[in-house]
């Protein structure tokens, strides 16, 4: 792939009105997320449970790219065909998650720095030789009362810079991640700070490792309060999205290729109704914004699939159909269709969602 390869799969990522699917759940993650439902937790419980998910009828209607982990890159359906080979007969892009984890930052109480720089240029040439066209790194930044410090945000943007400019050498387009984490009690006004600094740090680290902003995408937070923050002022959907695209607009360059949200914990139907007000705004507003606006979700698209399935084949059709669902209300929410109403029993079936969107 040339340079202008990977500019045309970056914007077909995030172009033509369809969201990202992250599937890349670590091992422990996903296996904590099967005891949670009572699912046993295995290798052969988690290649299911992703052949669910991949194979989820009409996915690549609101769905342009899947982030696979390395356990699940390697797996195939039951019947032998390879779930690479799956995505690329529906038209979906596959990407991998190459971090290999957050771990304590040495004399940094309470902050992190995402590891797995070492060996990556070989893993990613092994990845980009298997099928995956985009790769994803997460740093997380969880908020205190003193952190994250300017060390915390810089070591992880400078990990962060080390890792596109290996993708993009490898072909592969860097989605970028860093996340300001929900957790805590602080306001909605300290998320938009630290995001600033965070992003100001990341963009910094692109521009000095020489990485090519049209050919990445940015995967961040949307600016919200601390999920344990004082109820007293429950911000509104518009309130959100004031304060995360004021944020953006400030920090990320206009030529970065595209802008996708992570849910982060959030509800599934806030995703998609805070999703929705972000590219529902008014036409002065949306005239300043150089990027498409789109999302990036596991949980926000999993959680009711994952619960309904239970682990159990005869709940595959229904999961799926949960799968579609969420997958449809965000895919309205890119163009600010998205409607409380799509939440109603009886509005879930996916041909429900596309007569209703046709309609606008
Ligand atoms: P959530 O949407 O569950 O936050 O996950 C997104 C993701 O890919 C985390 O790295």
């Amino acid at each position: 792939m040339t340079s202008d390869g990977l500019v045309a799969t970056a914007q077909a990522l995030v172009g033509g009105g369809r969201g990202l699917l992250a599937i890349d759940e670590s091992v422990p993650t996903c296996n904590t997320r099967f005891a949670d439902a009572g699912i046993d937790q295995t290798e052969e419980t988690r290649r299911r449970y992703r052949e669910l998910l991949i194979t989820t009828p009409h996915l690549a209607e609101c769905i342009s790219g899947v982030i696979l982990h390395d356990e699940t890159i390697r797996q195939g359906k039951r019947d032998g065909t390879s779930f690479l080979q799956v995505l690329a007969d529906a038209g979906i892009i596959p990407g991998i998650k190459v971090d290999t984890g957050a771990r304590p930052l040495a004399l940094h109480p309470s902050e992190m720095v995402t590891e797995g720089l070492d060996g990556l240029r070989g893993r990613l040439q092994e990845y980009s030789a298997l099928g995956a066209r985009f790769a994803k790194w997460r740093a997380v930044f969880p908020v205190g009362v003193r952190s994250p410090t300017a060390c915390g945000v810089e070591a992880n943007a400078h990990a962060l810079g080390r890792y596109a400019a290996l993708c993009q050498e490898a072909n592969l387009v860097p989605v970028i991640e860093p996340e300001v984490l929900m957790t805590g009690t602080h306001t909605m006004a300290r998320c938009g700070e630290i995001t600033r600094h965070v992003l100001c740090s990341v963009f910094e680290q692109m521009h000095r490792q020489g990485v090519r902003l049209d050919g990445l995408v940015l995967k961040v937070n949307m600016v919200l309060p601390g999920l344990d923050s004082p109820p007293a002022e429950p911000v509104t959907m518009q309130e959100v999205a004031d304060a995360t695209l004021a944020c953006l607009l400030e920090m990320v360059p206009p030529a970065v290729a595209g802008i996708v949200f992570l849910s982060g914990g959030q509800s599934c139907e806030r995703a998609s109704a805070r999703l929705n007000a972000l590219n529902r705004q008014t036409a002065f507003a949306r005239a300043r914004i150089p990027w498409s606006l789109g999302f990036s979700y596991a949980r926000a698209i999993q959680q009711p699939a994952l619960h309904i399935w239970g682990g159990l084949e005869a709940n595959v059709g229904a999961a799926q159909q949960a799968v579609s669902h969420r997958a449809a209300c965000n895919r309205a929410a890119l163009r600010g269709d998205y409607d409380a109403a799509m939440e109603q029993p009886g509005y879930g079936t996916p041909g429900s969602v596309r007569v209703k969107q046709q309609a606008h």
